[in-house]
């Protein structure tokens, strides 16, 4: 390809916070979509320790951890290191730069208004003391996005309210200094977001519901064993309900079977099938979706130098970029000073 091709793709960008390895809802709600993007554009992966660490502050050890448990996650999944660029967040001083000067268009009335941060707010039982950090984080995240005058972002639903904050900073900013940046979009995944194991609305690190990426197969297989089914589904004869059955949700997103799963919800709907079943059939289909990706894993984990310089250049070639698009945001607000 010709550079000046190349230059013309559209950037992607994502992130992972750093607080636990990788699960099954985020494979559906972003990684698959990064591992077909990565062939069509030019892809960045950002490790989110800035962000992990706004809910995290006392625990630093918590996210160095999980830093290199999220780049093997990545990887396992199918994350092309020769396609994508893997980088550290912190060390991209750039982002916190930006993010300074981004605070400045954003008023904290509608940063307490933002319907995912309330959410982790009561999750995390912050009350009224929320640090200033994490009240401010969807603005740092608009950083992260825009410092690579990124293009497109593939992520969950949950997601949404971040976008539409960094579409309102990219407005107010080109108002207020000349057009620096683009809108920017998401690409949403088409499966519908994965419930955690015990029923709730979401699959979470934190809510101690969520099936591994890196889960054993005999994990996958306790874990399916206690999941929620039909509630009233009590005798193998009763018919049972499939909407809003976790198990029917997990086959849905996973099962490649499509044919074979129709009639299985037929007969589940009808009566005379048993959870038991259903349940047998779940560990089998996620222990093959997953046993590549735990070899892929285990292969990576054995070469953890290899994967360190994958990130180390990574960083740097990102840390480039961000330096490049910084210049042109300081000319704009007139802080190019020498
Ligand atoms: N907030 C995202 C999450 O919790 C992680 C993230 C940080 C991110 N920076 C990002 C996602 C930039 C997309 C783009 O999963």
């Amino acid at each position: 390809m010709k550079k000046s091709e190349q230059n013309e793709k559209k950037t992607v960008l994502t992130g992972d916070r750093p607080t636990g390895r990788l699960h099954l809802g985020h494979y559906v709600g972003s990684i698959q979509n990064r591992v077909k993007l990565q062939e069509q554009y030019k892809q960045l992966l950002l490790v989110a320790d800035v962000q992990a660490l706004t809910d995290n502050a006392d625990n630093p050890e918590k996210v160095r951890s999980n830093v290199m448990e999220v780049v093997l996650d990545n990887l396992a999944c199918g994350i092309d290191p020769t396609k994508t660029t893997i980088f550290i967040q912190s060390m991209i001083p750039e982002i916190a730069e930006l993010t300074i000067f981004f605070l400045n268009l954003v008023t904290v009335s509608r940063l307490e208004r933002n319907p995912t941060v309330k959410d982790e707010m009561k999750q995390k039982g912050f009350g009224s003391s929320v640090p200033a950090g994490f009240l401010m984080y969807p603005v740092s995240q608009a950083a992260d996005i825009l410092a690579f005058k990124t293009n497109l972002v593939p992520v969950g639903e949950d997601q949404l309210p971040m976008i539409e904050q960094t579409n309102e900073i990219v407005e107010k900013f080109n108002r207020f200094y000349g057009k620096v940046f683009e809108k920017v979009e998401p690409i949403i995944s088409s499966t519908p977001r994965l419930r955690g194991i015990d029923g709730q609305a979401k699959m979470g690190k934190s809510l101690n519901n969520a099936i591994y990426l890196s889960d054993t197969s005999a994990v996958v297989k306790e874990k399916v064993s206690s999941m929620y089914t039909d509630q009233n589904h009590l005798r193998v004869e009763d018919p049972g309900k499939v909407d809003g059955n976790p198990v029917f949700d997990y086959l849905t997103a996973f099962d490649p079977d499509r044919r074979g799963l129709e009639d299985l919800k037929n007969n589940y709907a009808k009566g005379g099938v048993g959870d038991v079943l259903v349940k047998n059939r779940l560990v089998e289909v996620l222990n093959s979706f997953l046993s590549p990706i735990r070899d892929k894993r285990a292969d990576m984990e054995k070469n953890m130098d290899f994967v360190s310089k994958i990130v180390k250049d990574g960083t740097e070639e990102a840390r480039e970029i961000a330096s490049s698009i910084l210049k042109d945001v300081k000319r704009a607000m007139k802080i190019n000073y020498f």
